[in-house]
């Protein structure tokens, strides 16, 4: 099913044409299709059906509150790195029982908020990490729940910024060391193992290198139930791709059966963290021209939406399509890079388009449902875009646009 399609040629996100949506809520503006995340998140669910399993969905992705209990509902668990993320989850009413913490850096505070809540499992990874943890669940008198990350070494063929399972990255725990902090964690007090963690990387579009992770995991998880440390659960992270724009990532069905035909037969439950996946192209950002500015060399169309609002194509030279909501008949197609206000070359949000647009018009950038909002700033102070969901006609705004005061709120001048 399309939730993005076009209707008497006005692009309509379910059954609400985009123009309008920026017509009422002003732009830029972010919009997502409930019925978009509902279909993402229920074809992956199908695709492990197979196995006993728990999509954790990754919070990072898009971490609105509306989008958190949306997946709530479905039956989700949730993927955090942060106590930012650990109060958004328990502000959505989801159950902290379906929580994994991921992350190298965890604080006391965030690990005594997690303790307190009782997640269902920290990710370790570092040794320093295992025992901070068994620390601070000691002088709160708990056991803390534990999954060590390894880092398989497996290149995931993806952008190097996003690249997590390289033995050269700071993520995880070099597989060859697990063994011996496993043994260590058994020995600890106030921390009892539970699962195995691997995450390689994200925006995955070949099955290879998931399907290494995998083999290398699960290998580990064997040798450590003949060891006497059988595991409950084996959380294979996120990472699976999404079409941009030419991409041939995996679809859910063929995830599915290569993680399900592995785990098939065992005695672990399968965990993954997909965000991109669940969220990406359920989402769109509607954005204004205010200029058509023509050049010898290029021209220009200068939106009001910016770097500052989506951050992938400055950070990891991204591409998001970009179409005009409604065409007009009138307008002349023109080769343009589509930038906006902000004072810095990489602030653009497409290069060498073409597209018939000007002043006034509204372009939709897609694919904008993940790492959208989620990495926005308020740089060049710029408030930061409201977020609209849609389900069917129905229109729901689920954040609203910051204001110039609430920028400024926290700043004090000194006396
Ligand atoms: N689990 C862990 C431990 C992660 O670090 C991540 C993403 C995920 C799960 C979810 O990965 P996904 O399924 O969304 O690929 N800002 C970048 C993406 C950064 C991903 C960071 N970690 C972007 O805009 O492409």
């Amino acid at each position: 099913m399309n939730f993005l399609h076009r209707r008497a040629n006005r692009l309509h996100l379910e059954e609400v044409p985009l123009a309008h949506l920026a017509e009422s809520y002003g732009t830029p503006l972010y919009v997502y299709s409930a019925g978009a995340l509902t279909a993402a998140y229920q074809a992956l669910e199908g695709a492990l059906a197979g196995v006993p399993h728990r999509i954790c969905y990754a919070v990072k992705a898009n971490p609105n509150l509306a989008v958190l209990r949306h997946f709530a509902r479905l039956g989700a668990g949730f993927d955090i790195v942060s106590g930012g993320e650990l109060a958004r989850v328990l502000a959505a009413g989801a159950d902290p029982g379906r929580v994994v913490f991921s992350g190298v850096g965890k604080s006391r505070t965030e690990m005594r908020a997690a303790l307190e809540a009782g997640i269902h499992c920290f990710n370790i990874e570092s040794e320093a990490e295992l025992a901070r943890l068994d620390g601070v669940a000691g002088e709160l008198g708990r056991v803390a729940p534990v999954s060590l990350r390894v880092n398989p070494d497996v290149d995931a063929k993806t952008h190097p910024y996003i690249s997590t399972g390289l033995k050269q990255n700071k993520f995880g725990i070099p597989i060859e060391e697990a063994p011996r902090l496993y043994r260590l964690a058994a020995g600890l007090a106030h921390v009892r193992i539970v699962g195995l963690d691997c995450h390689i990387g994200s925006q995955l579009t070949e099955l290879a290198p998931m399907a290494d992770a995998a083999d290398r995991v699960l290998a580990l998880a064997d040798r450590l139930a003949e060891d006497g440390m059988p595991l409950a659960h084996i959380d294979l992270g996120g990472g699976l791709g999404i079409r941009y724009r030419d991409e041939t990532p995996p679809d859910a069905a063929a995830y599915g059966a290569l993680l399900a035909g592995r785990m098939c037969g065992r005695r672990e439950t399968l965990l993954v963290e997909p965000g991109r996946y669940l969220v990406g192209n359920a989402g769109v950002l509607l954005t204004r021209v205010e200029y058509l500015k023509r050049g010898a060399d290029r021209s220009f169309l200068i939106v009001d939406a910016a770097m500052n609002d989506l951050m992938r194509p400055a950070l990891y030279d991204a591409w998001h399509a970009i179409e005009v909501a409604d065409p007009q008949p009138e307008r002349v197609p023109v080769l343009c890079d589509v930038v906006g206000p902000v004072c810095e070359t990489a602030d653009f949000l497409g290069r060498e388009r073409l597209l018939a647009a000007a002043e006034g018009d509204v372009l939709a950038i897609l694919s904008a449902g993940a790492y959208g909002m989620s990495m926005s700033s308020t740089y060049n102070s710029r408030p930061r875009a409201a977020e609209v969901m849609v389900t069917g006609n129905e229109i729901h705004l689920i954040r609203e646009r910051d204001s110039i005061a609430s920028l400024m709120a926290g700043e004090r001048l000194p006396a």
